[in-house]
């Protein structure tokens, strides 16, 4: 598993990673499962958050319940949970009271002192920069939170928060797969007519991150995006399925590998971000971490998936 310091922090992470989003539903011993076997690989990095589960902290407290962390295996782990999404409505609430409350939520359900990540979920269009400052510094000086990160934000919105903030944004978590990845291909098409791919959406969020050593973090990475479900074996993606099998075959690896390979192959230096609730799929994708897809292979791929490749 290839790890790094993530910049902006003194965190050593593995560049793949285990969300929680999907285990409600789980048993405490097909969490220790889940939990044992992405361990096993390296992982041992876990995305949370607020809203996941239906009840609020429903996953967060099913992950504290299962696992009982203590406080010498807490240290061993990565915890990173979000807040700022309101699912009764849905609305946006980047009040420094709805922060603070929803971090002490996060730490109750988890059964931690802390968080080592918080990361706002997705953009507040009432964000009011300085209510946010305050949230942050309560929470940093309480010694709940270490470090912080957006998700879903553009480089504007990023910088509207910084300016504001003492403590630095060092993540910033997107969808990013095989099928859906504008913010990859755009800048394949760019200044091209005719291309709905040329259109930049986004604000050039994965140069703007690189260049200010933010980590993107990709989620849904096995999606196809828009609600269309997983790819990976997927009739309606057989040219895509065709490589991924023939370089899969290979590289002696499962198609799993080369999917994640595809984002850890980028030398943005991202992490992705797992949602699978099955250890054996765990397995399978870990070994997309380190794996040396070639320039023609990763292009292969980018052009199978349906990116324009002028
Ligand atoms: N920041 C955000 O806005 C945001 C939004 C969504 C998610 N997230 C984070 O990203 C994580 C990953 O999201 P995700 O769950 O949508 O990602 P995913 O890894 O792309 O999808 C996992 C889902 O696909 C299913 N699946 C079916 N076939 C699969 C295969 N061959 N390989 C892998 N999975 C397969 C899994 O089923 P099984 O469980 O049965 O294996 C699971 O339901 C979440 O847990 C969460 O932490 C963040």
């Amino acid at each position: 598993m290839r790890a790094r310091t993530l910049p902006g922090t003194t965190i050593t992470a593995p560049n793949v990673v285990l969300g929680l989003m999907r285990i409600a539903q789980r048993s405490d011993e097909q969490i220790r499962e889940l939990v044992a076997a992405a361990r096993e690989v390296g992982i041992d990095f876990f995305d949370h958050a607020d809203i996941y589960g239906g009840a609020p902290h429903a996953c967060e407290r099913r992950f504290g319940e299962a696992l009982r962390l203590s406080s010498a295996e807490r240290e061993q782990v990565t915890i990173q949970s979000k807040c700022g999404i309101v699912p009764d409505g849905p609305y946006f609430d980047f009040s420094s009271a709805h922060i603070v409350d929803s971090v002490h939520g996060s730490l109750a359900a988890l059964g931690t002192d802390y968080l080592d990540l918080l990361l706002l979920h997705r953009p507040d269009a009432l964000v009011e920069p300085d209510e946010v400052a305050r949230a942050f510094d309560e929470l940093a000086a309480a010694g709940k939170v270490r470090y912080f990160g957006v998700s879903n934000h553009t480089p504007a919105q990023i910088e509207l928060l910084r300016a504001s903030l003492d403590q630095p944004l060092v993540v910033n978590q997107l969808q990013l797969s095989l099928p859906h990845a504008p913010m990859v291909a755009q800048g394949l098409a760019a200044n091209m007519t005719g291309l709905d791919q040329s259109l930049q959406r986004d604000g050039g969020v994965l140069d703007y991150c690189r260049l200010h050593q933010i980590t993107v973090q990709a989620w849904s990475p096995f999606q196809a995006g828009q609600g269309r479900g997983v790819f990976l074996g997927s009739p309606d993606y057989p040219e895509l399925n065709a490589v991924i099998d023939r370089l899969a075959a290979g590289y002696g690896v499962a198609p799993e590998a080369i999917a994640t390979a595809w984002i850890t192959r980028h030398p943005a230096q991202m992490q992705v971000v797992l949602g699978t609730t099955t250890p054996a799929r765990v397995r399978a994708a870990a070994e997309g971490s380190d794996l040396p897809l070639t320039r023609p292979e990763w292009y292969e791929l980018a052009r199978a998936a349906g990116h324009h490749v002028p």
